[in-house]
């Protein structure tokens, strides 16, 4: 039977993670952004809500629950900033998900027990200043020395990049297969900020997510033990792809709160403010762009919760979680140029919140697979070309076409 209700605990998550946002960041994220200002007190609360390890099971410190809840705490911290959203996004999806599934006993006691817990924060580096949508294309280096890697090379656009403690670094191990561009010679590991050669800073050119930390660092040289391989040599793109599995599914989940902020900002104003004699909410040009965004957003949510139950019963789910996350973010950004039109001249100025949702929007649609990427994936998966999660196409024999 499919079901469409919340359980109980779905829906005291929600409550929960809504009540303290609202209370908490809401009241002073327009300060905290326009101070292009990351607070670091956001993450002990989060924590304490069990945010930082929310799927991670109790064994591992976290708050056990499934990736619906993860959808539903994703959906509500970008409903009040999407840096919020970010934090969970690197820290609790790409990076302990990742852990779980890859990581050694030892690797999960060391590092994801403290990480679930938040005791420690984590991040996950793919992209490089000439590698983005070309994850092939990455120049980081893993040379093995005995018992050791030495990694070289430099990460670019790394949530949480110059906050963050541990990260999970790809490089190449094999030179030739680097060459190549054979995706069997990356591998991953875990870097530790204190790793001596490992240097970061802080990306302040960018225009949006402001409250959110978004950063760089350098590897020079830097020591690695050979215990801090994730998987085994040679997984590493693997490990990258299903890392980014878990981190498209939260962006998915995040846009659909943004959609819904844009939906009932411009409601809320489409009802006060007054043209032409009555509410805007009368015109038919404004009732247009508010039915637009409550169709993306139930349309994003349908999409993202069932990317979430793929993952709920243990299936492949790279093609639905990305197709969410293409749609979630396209409509996000359809739903905040509209809402800022809705506002007029207001939605304009940072007085209202929709200017920030418009900024904000826009780096979904481009990390953590671009538009452009998603479109081809899922056009590779109809014609075939890709295999994970096929299509069945059965045409019937229409008159006049031939087998
Ligand atoms: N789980 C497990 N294995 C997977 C997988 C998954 N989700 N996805 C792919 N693989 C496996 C494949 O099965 C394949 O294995 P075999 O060779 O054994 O068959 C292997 O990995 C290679 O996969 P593909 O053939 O799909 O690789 P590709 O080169 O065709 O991928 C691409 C192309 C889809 C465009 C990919 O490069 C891509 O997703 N690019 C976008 C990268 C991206 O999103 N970057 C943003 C990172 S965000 C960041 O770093 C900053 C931050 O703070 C978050």
């Amino acid at each position: 039977m499919v079901s469409f209700e919340l359980n109980e605990d779905h829906r005291l998550l929600e409550q929960s993670v809504r009540e303290w946002a609202h209370r908490e960041v809401a009241p002073r994220i327009r300060e905290l952004d326009r101070a292009h200002r990351f607070d670091p007190s956001i993450l002990p609360q989060m924590a304490s809500l069990g945010l930082l390890g929310i799927s991670v099971p109790a064994e591992y410190g976290g708050a056990g629950m499934d990736y619906i809840s993860l959808g539903i705490a994703s959906e509500e911290l970008e409903y009040v900033d999407t840096s919020l959203r970010v934090i969970m996004s690197v820290h609790a999806g790409l990076n302990c998900l990742t852990l779980l599934s890859w990581g050694t006993e030892e690797q999960k006691q060391r590092y994801l027990v403290p990480q679930a817990q938040g005791l420690k924060i984590a991040s996950f580096a793919l992209t490089e200043p000439s590698a983005g949508s070309d994850a092939r294309g990455i120049e980081s280096v893993a040379i093995r020395h005995g018992d050791r890697y030495v990694l070289t090379g430099e990460k670019m656009w790394i949530s949480l990049g110059h906050v963050a403690d541990n990260f999970l670094v790809f490089a190449w191990t094999d030179l030739e297969k680097k060459r190549a561009r054979d995706t069997s010679g990356m591998s991953a590991f875990i870097v530790e900020r204190t790793f001596k050669g490992f240097a970061s800073g802080t990306l302040d050119q960018k225009w949006g997510i402001l409250a959110g930390n978004t950063g760089f660092f350098k590897m020079d040289e830097v020591e690695v033990p050979r215990e801090n391989l994730v998987g085994r040599e040679g997984e590493g793109f693997k490990i990258a792809m299903f890392a980014l599995d878990q981190g498209r599914y939260t962006v998915a989940a995040g846009a659909t709160g943004l959609v819904r902020a844009c939906r009932d900002a411009s409601v809320q104003y489409a009802r006060t403010r007054k043209t032409f004699g009555v509410e805007i909410g009368e015109h038919q040009l404004v009732k247009e762009m508010i039915a637009q965004m409550e169709s993306d957003y139930q349309a994003s949510r349908l999409l993202w919760m069932r990317a979430g139950w793929l993952k709920n019963v243990g299936q492949r789910n790279t093609r639905e979680t990305g197709l969410a996350k293409w749609f979630a973010t396209v409509a996000s950004e359809r739903a905040a140029g509209d809402a800022v039109q809705v506002h007029g001249a207001n939605g304009y100025s940072d007085e209202y919140p929709v200017g920030r949702f418009y900024r904000n929007c826009k780096g979904a649609v481009i990390y953590e697979g671009t538009r452009e990427i998603h479109k081809i994936m899922q056009a590779d998966y109809l014609l075939g070309y890709r295999t994970d999660r096929p299509s069945r196409c059965e045409l019937p024999a229409w008159e006049g076409t031939t087998k």
